[in-house]
């Protein structure tokens, strides 16, 4: 019996999550996966249901989680929150000391035409962005904020950097073996530790190919020859920003999923893209990177892998068929209930 712990957040949150669950419900007794679900407010809905994004009885669900899934967070509504969803989703992240963010990104050859990208450039697509997820920036101390001044500081030591690149190497092992390490080395002290831990680390891999950019020439390089990478990995503020950029070129920021992973403890998974909170309640979001969110759950949490690719393919046909939701196809959609139906009726 698996234990998943859902917090479908805020916005489209709970709507995409709906139809994940729903897909899990329909594959499950097909694979005799057997799992419990248990529900907690997290981010806004935590606020207003408990008065803190990340509230206590959340934290408790946690220890008895065999993983986490989640939909996404924050709002308008939000904005002058005291404690604001999204320092919920950081604390979450600390707590469970997810501290490798994977994002996969391949560009779906029916959807290539949609990206923003010529089709030839983004077409062929398949890397994966390994960010670093509970050091620099985003935690680093000393932090203020005067009236006057403030700063930030971006801290890294050589136990964090070890083990994401650790985890970018093993990653690599699984795929075409070739590793791009992103950081501004000529520039910030904390890259150039980055850096040289990165190769120290690299010696343990000599199967695995690795290269050095600067995150300026990455982000240009993102645009212009996505095919080229297989594993990029980077830290935590650069993973952020990259990953963004990453995630449009498959033709939709629907489609993003990301699994969030520890040295033990549940891991945690979520969709890429936000909480939408412009187009919640419309039953138009789609469902899609919260699906990939649940196969990557099964297939990495679980190694439900045949469940988990039957799941994929599912998708992946009813793409083919063209059938889409209203991002991928403005003039010719599915509602997302429909949509997530028609995947449940492929998995038959
Ligand atoms: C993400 C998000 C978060 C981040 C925000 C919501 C704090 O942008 O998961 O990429 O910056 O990490
Ligand atoms: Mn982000």
């Amino acid at each position: 019996m698996k234990n998943i712990l859902c917090l479908p957040g805020d916005g489209i949150g709970p709507e995409i999550m709906k139809s994940a669950l729903a897909v899990l419900a329909a594959a499950a007794p097909m694979y005799g996966f057997v799992y419990e679900l248990r529900e907690e407010a997290f981010g806004g809905a935590g606020i207003d249901r408990h008065g803190h994004p990340f509230a206590d009885c959340v934290k408790e669900a946690m220890g008895r989680a065999d993983a986490v899934l989640l939909g996404a967070i924050g709002g308008p509504k939000w904005d002058d929150a005291s404690v604001r969803p999204e320092q919920g989703l950081l604390a979450m992240r600390k707590f469970l000391g997810v501290y490798a963010n994977v994002r996969p990104l391949k560009v779906h050859p029916n959807l290539a035409y949609l990206s923003p990208l010529k089709e030839d450039i983004v077409s062929g697509t398949d890397l994966v962005i390994v960010r670093e997820l509970t050091g620099g920036a985003y935690f680093g101390e000393p932090r203020e904020l005067l009236e006057d001044f403030a700063r930030d500081s971006i801290t890294y030591s050589r136990a964090e950097i070890e083990r994401i690149a650790r985890y970018a190497f093993e990653t690599a092992m699984k795929r075409d073996r070739r590793v791009t390490s992103v950081d501004k080395a000529n520039v910030l002290a904390s890259s150039k530790l980055w850096r040289s831990v990165v190769c120290e680390v690299a010696k343990e891999y000599p199967a695995v190919t690795l290269e050095h950019m600067y995150v300026d020439a990455m982000a240009m390089a993102l645009v212009t020859n996505p095919k080229r990478y297989d594993v990029i990995v980077t830290e935590n503020l650069f993973g952020d920003i990259l990953s963004d950029e990453a995630s449009v070129l498959g033709g939709s920021l629907g489609l993003l999923s990301s699994g969030s992973f520890g040295a033990d403890g549940p891991a945690l998974y979520e969709p890429a893209h936000g909480s939408a909170p412009d187009i919640a309640g419309q039953n138009i979001a789609n469902p899609i990177a919260m699906i990939y969110s649940l196969t990557m759950m099964l297939r990495y949490s679980f190694g439900a892998t045949a469940m988990a690719d039957a799941i994929d393919k599912a998708v992946d046909d009813t793409l083919r068929s063209g059938a889409m939701t209203k991002d991928l196809n403005p003039d010719e959609w599915l509602s997302a209930t429909d949509w997530t139906q028609r995947v449940i009726d492929a998995l038959r």
